[in-house]
């Protein structure tokens, strides 16, 4: 599990969250995110067509990595398995979503914000986590803090995160990407503005290629 999320994480160091309100955006607003050099995106669970959408852009883009995000409960995790994600992002968990996850054929990237948090995760064998909401919950200060204790674990912080201090997380050892929205601004998906994703994207990607981890 650890080894099947390193390598989609380790595969860019930023991760668009998508949240798609009209299905027919998908495959262009995820292509410019991968033409633009970010191929790992997660589609929030935040709207109806978020499982179609997830369908669509595996089918319209091999290469990419598509996980399936805001899942809360086994059955939406099953759901995502249908619809053929390749990890799973939760903004909390419980232990029905752990037990979940040992089982599943897809990887589960799980929320947490707090040690107590991580070593619940821990006993179940989970190494690579979701810090949410990062910057709410302590920020680079409170991952930095986590490696001393928690040495073998790894995050992906999101929440609060942009290009403007996106950089201080991923110089963090414990940072194997960050997370966000920023990426994918409302205002130019409504626009239809694939090339405006598509610069930030690249904006992102190239800023931030050498802090891969
Ligand atoms: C997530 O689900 O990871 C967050 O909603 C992303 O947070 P942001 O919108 O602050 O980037």
């Amino acid at each position: 599990r650890t080894a099947e999320l390193d390598s989609i994480c380790l595969k860019a160091e930023v991760l668009p969250v998508i949240t798609v309100e009209r299905l027919e955006d998908a495959v262009p607003v995820a292509r410019a995110l991968y033409d633009g050099g970010l191929p790992v995106l997660e589609v929030a669970l935040r709207s109806g067509c978020a499982l179609d959408a997830v369908t669509r852009i595996r089918e319209a883009l091999p290469g990419a990595s598509v996980g399936v995000g805001t899942v809360l409960t086994p059955a939406q995790y099953r759901q995502a398995e249908q619809a053929g994600a390749d990890f799973v992002a939760t903004p909390g968990t419980t232990e029905a979503l752990y037990r979940h996850g040992m089982a599943s054929p897809v990887p589960m990237l799980p929320g947490i914000a707090s040690v107590s948090e991580v070593m619940a995760g821990w006993q179940y064998g989970y190494r690579r986590f979701k810090f949410f909401p990062a910057e709410a919950s302590g920020g680079v200060a409170a991952l930095r803090a986590f490696s001393a204790p928690l040495a073998e674990a790894r995050f992906c912080p999101t929440g609060g995160i942009r290009l403007d201090n996106a950089g201080d997380y991923l110089a963090l050892d414990n940072v194997m990407c960050v997370g966000g929205s920023w990426l994918t601004p409302r205002a130019l998906i409504d626009a239809e503005d694939w090339a405006g994703i598509e610069r930030l994207a690249r904006e992102a990607a190239e800023r931030f290629h050498h802090q891969a981890r």
